[in-house]
């Protein structure tokens, strides 16, 4: 499987994802600056991913910076990379886990939490492969054998560290011997379905149709499709989802066919903090994303764009949340609270 992000003594490298699929080429991203215009560009996506990529450009930071203002210097390197997108709520939370970890060891020798950072940053990236894999145990038995699974976006492995969360439940599902496939919306504007998706289920072998967002509910009304399967960028307390502009239709369409929608994010996704998807801040992305399409214009000079990334789907379209600790559904106030703190067994 292809390696979405990694720590290495040359840099923070990463596929870049704005090249996919017809250009397999890697970035080195030598500083938290460069952490910070990888995230805002695309070059890295999807929530997790840019949780690691977060968490790896304040280690990046810190291992540059001078002792003298260290904490002022850590303060502006966490702002810079908040400041890249609004939307996923695992940059916030990266960035606060590396923080935290800053304020435990301020005082020690810089060496050492230099060393410390860079160890949390490689750690966050392996818990996401296993967060996946787990989400992906939980989520194979929800899916309906021999039919097709529509899915938006991309929330595979390049949209984490790796295996997936959506499309990590789509390969659990296959290898406990489900004969399913699979059917990617292209996701406009920024076709991370048609790009991204495709060509990282082709790599996997597993059977993948592309369509364009406007035939999913063709496809919904044929039967064909078994349920669908989604990521998040942030989840509220009453289970409210946002994600990729789209879903939120989708969504509606599911439930008019009577297809289960299903939600696969990690529990950093969750911001139990909003007590709904209204607080969501969304992203607003450039006009050029809209009225071209690889540099080339679609629509007429001057045109009015409109460019939210996300939309938030009501938590009444939701059938179920598959996170790393278990299934919630609905009512999401008690569910969610539940599986954000398991209690130990
Ligand atoms: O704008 P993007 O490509 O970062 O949006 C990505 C999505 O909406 C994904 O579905 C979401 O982040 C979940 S990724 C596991």
């Amino acid at each position: 499987m292809v390696e979405t992000i990694e720590w290495t003594p040359r840099g923070v490298v990463m596929i870049d994802q704005t090249r996919l699929p017809l250009h397999e080429e890697y970035v080195t991203c030598r500083n938290y600056q460069e952490v910070a215009t990888a995230i805002r560009d695309m070059i890295i996506r999807g929530a997790p991913a840019i949780g690691v990529a977060a968490a790896m450009g304040v280690a990046i930071g810190v291992l540059h910076a001078s002792e003298a203002a260290l904490d002022s210097q850590v303060d502006t390197i966490c702002q810079t990379l908040a400041a890249t997108r609004p939307t996923a709520v695992n940059l916030f939370w990266a960035i606060d886990r590396m923080q935290r970890l800053y304020a435990s060891l301020r005082g020690q020798p810089l060496d050492l939490i230099r060393r410390r950072l860079i160890e949390e940053a490689q750690l966050v990236r392996q818990e996401d492969i296993a967060i996946n894999r787990a989400i992906g145990r939980h989520g194979a038995p929800l899916v309906p054998d021999h039919k097709t699974v529509l899915t938006h976006c991309n929330a595979g492995a390049l949209a984490t560290a790796g295996y997936g969360t959506a499309l990590g439940v789509i390969r659990a599902a296959r290898e406990s011997g489900k004969q399913i496939d699979v059917f990617a919306d292209e996701t406009r504007p920024f076709l991370q379905g048609a790009r991204l998706t495709v060509w990282e289920l082709q790599q996997d072998g597993i059977p993948t149709t592309l369509i364009t967002d406007n035939m999913a509910g063709h496809f919904m009304k044929s039967g064909r499709i078994g349920c669908v399967v989604v990521g998040a960028d942030r989840i509220a307390r009453n289970g409210d989802v946002a994600n990729k502009i789209g879903t939120y239709s989708v969504a509606v369409l599911a439930r008019e066919n009577g297809v289960p929608f299903f939600v696969a994010a990690p529990v950093s996704t969750l911001d139990l903090t909003l007590e709904s998807g209204d607080r969501i801040p969304i992203e607003q992305r450039p006009a050029s994303e809209v009225t071209h399409v690889f540099g080339h214009p679609v629509a007429p000079t001057g045109t009015l764009v409109q460019n939210p990334a996300f939309d938030v789907t009501p938590a009444r379209y939701v059938t179920a949340i598959v996170t790393e600790n278990g299934v919630a559904r609905a009512p999401y106030e008690d569910s969610l609270r539940t599986i954000a703190a398991p209690s130990p067994r």
